[in-house]
């Protein structure tokens, strides 16, 4: 009603001012029709009075006597209310007879002065005045002219009438114009906003399913539009310009993906239970995975579904088998998912760690196949499945699947939940098609993963190489230009996220000045201040090219002996897969080739080759990366390596240099490393040096120049442009669910 009154009676004064403005053109116009009437008028009096005045101005009758009949005659025709006056002028000019009121500005044509057709307007004192000459004429002759005057205070009168009533009725039009579009409003009032809200909520206004409000369908579609534009805008402005951190992730969570709920499913779990010295520790495993998904978990909260592999972990969970997580301050939950030995076996050590990591990491170790480890492969991964459904409180989660361990998971879930946003990730490289032709079971591989409404990997060459292999090996189509698969119904988008590191990482937080570190590691290892110290840090495992790296360290002291006690190298190798034998192989061949080469140059009190086969906690890890003159990453193939990237973030003093392999994710982002072919063992050498010798305002230089890289691109963004992806993709979804539902209203309506 108020909305009404605020509508209708503006509309009513703006037509009536609008009036109010036309009302003296409506004068004039009324006044020229007036003037033309009085002049028909006059004319008819003109000739009703000719007859009886040429009679008394012909008669013989004396001039007194014709006086008093012309002005009985005047008088009986000024009856005529609108009649003002009358005269009679001689052919000479004169004025013979007039009525009383005749104005004295009312003149006599001068003879031989034009005559005038038309009466003409005399504003007098008392109103104005029309005033009109006509020819008397006898017998074809002029006997002179009758003035006729009449009165025109009428019109004025109406035209003051006139412009009342124009007024008026230019108000009441308004008014009922105003009322017409306010009850039409109102009644789509209703129907635009809940159709505008449903569009700001990402839904489409133009095609829910009972359009209101029809007519406004071209301007929803644009705003629409607009909408997405800004949102594509927003999202690319964040891309470039936010600096992430857990508060923009957990930002995303609230704003893009509504609360909607996180499940992370992986082999290895973040935390370990074990029982030390009758103690129950926790254990943060040796994995690239673990470091980058924890932080994002931490901030994400939600599940983290994963294998419990820790003589303890039993101990730890709950009924459901839940833990809370971190043990110092507990933000998300895992959910522990049990494995027998034998599954673990076939499944971990041997369809996952023989067969799939081999086959995708080219270091020239041979893949093996075996029928029992696949079936266990299929179980395991239809169990964690089933972790899954048990864990997801809605229909339609957003399940992050990691690496080569669960590649039948994405499409398990898809058939137990339909609704789910499925994220896999592939942590390590994806071969060839022609190498990964060996597998076997490339198809349901293959088939598996494509389960996955978005697959990553860390680079675009990876992102091809799945191309080519899904191309070569199914029924598939494929669109390079938008980046998706499409196979049996589904539409998996295939992109490129290189994952990263926390900046700035939490180990840092609790590490001593750099100065001390080094001292500190110096002293632990029995070295003098004064010796230069190199790291390496590494799961022992054949791709990280630990025995290449020992080579062009023995090299570099072969070539420059000058080293020789001036210069150390500890190597950290964590032991992993223990029990596959290629890796009891490595293991031996490493402490080998370290006793070795420590023979050759080593003297009492030093060894060119510190090995530390155990595991190291984060904090011990950071102070000696921190203590390190140098870095080197030497894998022979590397998804994307995190070993790098702490390096560099771990020298908050911009010192150090870092040494990497070319064959490594990492390379392609970190180009002001040393890049170095692994295989090269004169190259690996000459690294080395350089890095030895490198002044320190070069060092600085790259330093600077990698952290503020990896600062920028930071696990936060990994996880939220992959989730910004998710919620992309979900709202386009809702908007298809709007879009098919509006089609079966029409249809029903039809
Ligand atoms: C690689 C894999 C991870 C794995 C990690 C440690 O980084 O991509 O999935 O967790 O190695 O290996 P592990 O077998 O100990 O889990």
């Amino acid at each position: 009603m108020r909305l009404s009154l605020r509508f209708i009676v503006p509309l009513a004064l703006a037509l009536g001012a609008i009036a109010y403005g036309v009302a003296p053109l409506v004068d004039q116009l009324t006044l020229k029709w007036f003037v033309r009437d009085l002049d028909i008028r006059r004319n008819l009096v003109a000739s009703a009075v000719q007859e009886p005045l040429v009679e008394l101005l012909t008669d013989n009758t004396r001039d007194r006597v014709r006086l008093q009949r012309v002005q009985a005659l005047f008088t009986r025709i000024l009856q005529d209310e609108r009649l003002y006056a009358l005269g009679f002028c001689d052919g000479a000019g004169k004025l013979v007879y007039r009525t009383a009121f005749l104005p004295a500005e009312v003149h006599c044509r001068a003879p031989g002065a034009p005559a005038e057709e038309a009466g003409r307007v005399l504003k007098h004192a008392g109103g104005a005045l029309h005033v009109g000459a006509t020819p008397v004429l006898a017998e074809g002759k002029q006997l002179g002219e009758l003035l006729i005057v009449h009165d025109m205070s009428f019109i004025e009168r109406r035209s003051a009438d006139t412009k009342t009533y124009i007024v008026y009725l230019f108000a009441a039009i308004g008014a009922v114009i105003a009322l017409i579009t306010v009850v039409i409003a109102e009644l789509s009032f209703r129907g635009w906003m809940a159709g505008i809200k449903a569009l700001i909520r990402g839904q489409s206004l133009a095609l829910s399913p009972e359009p209101k409000s029809r007519e406004l369908r071209p301007i929803a579609r644009d705003l629409e539009a607009m909408v997405r534009e800004l949102e594509a805008e927003r999202r690319q402005r964040d891309e470039s310009q936010i600096s992430w951190t857990p508060e923009n992730l957990r930002g995303i969570l609230r704003e893009d993906l509504k609360g909607d709920e996180i499940l992370i499913v992986s082999n290895r779990e973040p935390y370990i239970h074990v029982r030390e010295d009758g103690r129950l520790e926790v254990q943060r495993p040796a994995s690239g995975l673990v470091t980058a998904l924890e932080p994002v978990m931490r901030a994400c909260s939600g599940t983290w579904i994963a294998h419990g592999s820790g003589g303890a972990d039993r101990e730890a969970v709950d009924a459901q088998d839940h833990v809370m997580v971190p043990p110092e301050k507990p933000a998300y939950r895992i959910r522990r998912v049990w494995l027998s030995r034998e599954e673990e076996a076939g499944y971990y050590y041997g369809f996952a760690n023989e067969g799939m990591w081999p086959l995708c990491h080219i270091a020239h170790t041979r893949p093996v196949f075996r029928a029992s480890d696949w079936e266990h492969y299929r179980t395991v991964n239809r169990r964690f499945a089933q972790a899954v459904e048990q864990e997801s409180r809605t229909a339609n989660p957003i399940v992050l699947v990691q690496d080569y361990h669960l590649a039948l998971l994405p499409r398990l879930i898809r058939e137990r939940l339909p609704q789910a946003t499925i994220i896999a990730f592939w942590h390590i490289p994806w071969p060839n098609p022609e190498a990964f032709g060996v597998c076997p079971w490339r198809v349901e591989l293959l088939e598996g993963l494509l389960g996955s409404s978005i697959l990553g990997f860390h680079t675009q060459f990876h992102c091809n190489n799945f191309f080519d292999t899904v191309d070569r090996t199914l029924e598939a189509r494929i669109d390079r230009e938008t980046s998706t698969i499409s196979f049996g119904g589904d539409l998996t988008e295939v992109r490129r996220y290189p994952i990263s590191i926390e900046w700035p990482p939490a180990p840092l937080a609790a590490q001593a000045p750099v100065a001390e570190c080094r001292a500190a590691v110096r002293r632990a290892l029995g070295l003098g201040e004064e010796v230069r110290l190199g790291v390496g840090v590494d799961r022992l495992d054949y791709t990280k090219g630990i025995l290449e790296r020992f080579a062009a360290i023995e090299r570099l002291l072969e070539l420059e002996p000058h080293w020789i006690g001036r210069f150390a190298f500890l190597q950290i190798a964590a032991p992993s897969r223990s029990s596959i034998e290629e890796y009891q192989s490595l293991e031996a061949r490493v402490r080998a080739a370290a006793q070795r080469i420590n023979g050759r140059f080593g003297a009492p009190g030093y060894q060119p080759i510190v090995l530390k086969v155990e595991h190291h906690d984060a904090g011990e890890v950071y102070a000696c990366y921190r203590a390190a003159d140098l870095c080197c990453v030497s894998s022979l193939h590397d998804g994307m390596n995190l070993v790098a990237k702490e390096y560099v973030a771990a020298r908050d003093d911009e010192r150090g240099v870092l040494i990497l392999s070319q064959f490594t994710g990492a390379a392609r982002e970190l180009s002001e490393a040393l890049i170095v072919n692994p295989y090269d063992t004169e190259q690996c050498a000459a690294a080395l040096r350089v890095a030895l010798t490198m002044p320190p305002d070069e060092q600085r230089d790259r330093m600077r120049s990698m952290r503020s890289l990896i600062q920028e691109f930071n696990v936060y963004r990994w996880a939220g442009r992959m989730l910004l992806d998710a919620a992309r993709m979900r709202n386009r979804r809702r908007v298809g669910a709007a879009r098919v539902g509006a089609k079966v209203v029409d249809l029903r309506r039809a």
